[in-house]
C-alpha cells in the first residue's frame, strides 16, 4: 500500500517510524503534507505544503489524515475521497463534526473511511463495536481522554491540587493545545458520538452529549470517593434505549475494583454492555504517537486485505 500523509507531527511521523521499521507490512510512504516543508522527518521521502501534491498523485492508494482540526482536514478528505482514494484518519473533531458528508462522500466514491485511532489511541474500540453488530449494546461507558484520567489518577496518588496536576500534565505534552478541548469534555464527546455512530449506523451530533467540566475539581471530593472504595473518573457514557441515546461526559464515581477504575495517566478503558453477550471490557494506551500509529496501520492494512 502506498499512502499519503496530510500532517506529520506526533502520530503521522510516528506513522512514517513504525512503517520503516516494519518492512514486512509492505506499506510504503508516498510523501507528507505539512506546513514547514522546509523540516524533514524521518522516514517521509518527500514534504509538500501543497497537499493535492499528493493527492493527485496517481499512485497513492490511501491518504492518511493526522492533522488535526476540522479545516483543511475535511475539505482534504472530501478531495481525497473525489479522487477515488481511501481514508484513514485519527481526527475525532472532524469526523465527529462532519460524520454524514464525510460517509457519503465515501459511499459516492465507493472508497472506506476508516478511523479506528480517532478513538482509544491502541485500545481497539471501533473494532470491537463492529464486532458487535450482531447483538444490541445496551449502554457504552468509557474513560476515553487520556489528559482528564492523568489529572484525576496524579491528584490521587501525590494528593496534588488541579491546577498542579493540570501542569504537570502540560509539562508531559498530553494537553491539547486548547485546554478547553480536554478540561470541558469536548474530546471525550467528540469520541463517544463516534462510538454512538458506529453503534447506530447513522450520525450523532456530538453536540447532544451533554457536558461537566472537570475543571477545578477538589482533593477532597477525590479522598471522599476513595474512602468509601469508590474512584472519582471522567466518564464518557451512552445509554441506547428504545427511543433515544442518552449521552454524557462527567464525573462519576466509580467501583475501586472497575474496569473504569483501572486506567492509570493517559490511559482509557471501556465497558460495552450488551443484549446477548454479556459485558466486554477494553483497556490500552488512550493517546502517543506510536500506539496511536498502530491502531492506523491496522487500519490501512485492513484495505490492503481487501484489495
Ligand atoms: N497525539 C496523540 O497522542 C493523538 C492520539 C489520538 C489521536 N490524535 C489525533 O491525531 C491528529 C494529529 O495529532 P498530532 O498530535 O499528530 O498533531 P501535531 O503533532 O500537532 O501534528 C499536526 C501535523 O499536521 C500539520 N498541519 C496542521 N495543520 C496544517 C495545515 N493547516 N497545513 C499543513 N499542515 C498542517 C503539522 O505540520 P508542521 O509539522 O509543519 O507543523 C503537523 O505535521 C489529531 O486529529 C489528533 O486529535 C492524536
Amino acid at each position: 500500500m502506498r499512502i499519503a500523509l496530510l500532517g506529520a507531527g506526533t502520530v503521522g511521523a510516528a506513522v512514517a517510524r513504525l512503517a520503516a521499521r516494519r518492512p514486512a507490512l509492505k506499506i510504503e510512504i508516498a510523501g507528507a503534507f505539512v506546513r514547514d516543508a522546509s523540516r524533514a522527518r524521518d522516514g517521509v521521502p518527500r514534504l509538500t505544503a501543497n497537499a493535492f501534491d499528493l493527492l493527485d498523485d496517481a499512485t497513492v492508494d490511501v491518504v492518511v489524515e493526522v492533522l488535526g482540526g476540522e479545516e483543511p482536514a475535511r475539505s482534504l478528505m472530501l478531495a481525497a475521497f473525489e479522487r477515488g482514494k481511501h481514508v484513514v484518519t485519527a481526527n475525532k473533531m472532524a469526523l465527529a463534526t462532519h460524520w454524514a458528508e464525510l460517509q457519503a462522500a465515501a459511499r459516492v466514491a465507493k472508497r472506506e473511511l476508516r478511523y479506528e485511532a480517532s478513538v482509544g489511541g491502541a485500545m481497539p474500540i471501533i473494532a470491537t463495536l463492529r464486532e458487535l453488530a450482531g447483538t444490541k449494546v445496551v449502554s457504552l461507558r468509557g474513560i476515553l481522554n487520556g489528559t482528564t484520567n492523568f489529572i484525576l489518577t496524579k491528584m490521587e496518588d501525590d494528593a496534588t491540587f488541579f491546577e498542579d496536576a493540570l501542569g504537570a500534565a502540560q509539562r508531559a505534552g498530553y494537553t491539547e493545545a486548547d485546554a478547553s478541548m480536554d478540561l470541558d469534555g469536548f474530546d471525550p464527546a467528540y469520541k463517544l458520538a463516534i462510538c454512538v455512530a458506529t453503534i447506530e449506523r447513522r450520525p450523532f451530533d456530538p453536540g447532544l452529549v451533554r457536558r461537566e467540566s472537570v475543571r477545578g475539581v477538589s482533593r477532597d471530593r477525590l479522598a471522599d470517593a476513595r474512602r468509601r472504595a469508590k474512584r472519582l473518573r471522567y466518564v464518557a457514557a451512552a445509554d441506547f434505549g428504545a427511543k433515544a441515546v442518552k449521552a454524557r461526559v462527567g464525573l462519576e464515581e466509580v467501583d475501586e475494583g472497575s474496569i473504569l477504575a483501572a486506567p492509570r495517566g493517559p490511559e482509557n478503558a471501556a465497558e460495552i454492555a450488551t443484549a446477548d453477550a454479556g459485558t466486554i471490557q477494553l483497556r490500552g494506551p488512550g493517546a502517543g504517537g506510536e500506539a496511536t500509529a498502530t491502531a492506523i496501520l491496522g487500519d490501512v492494512l485492513a484495505l490492503a486485505s481487501r484489495r
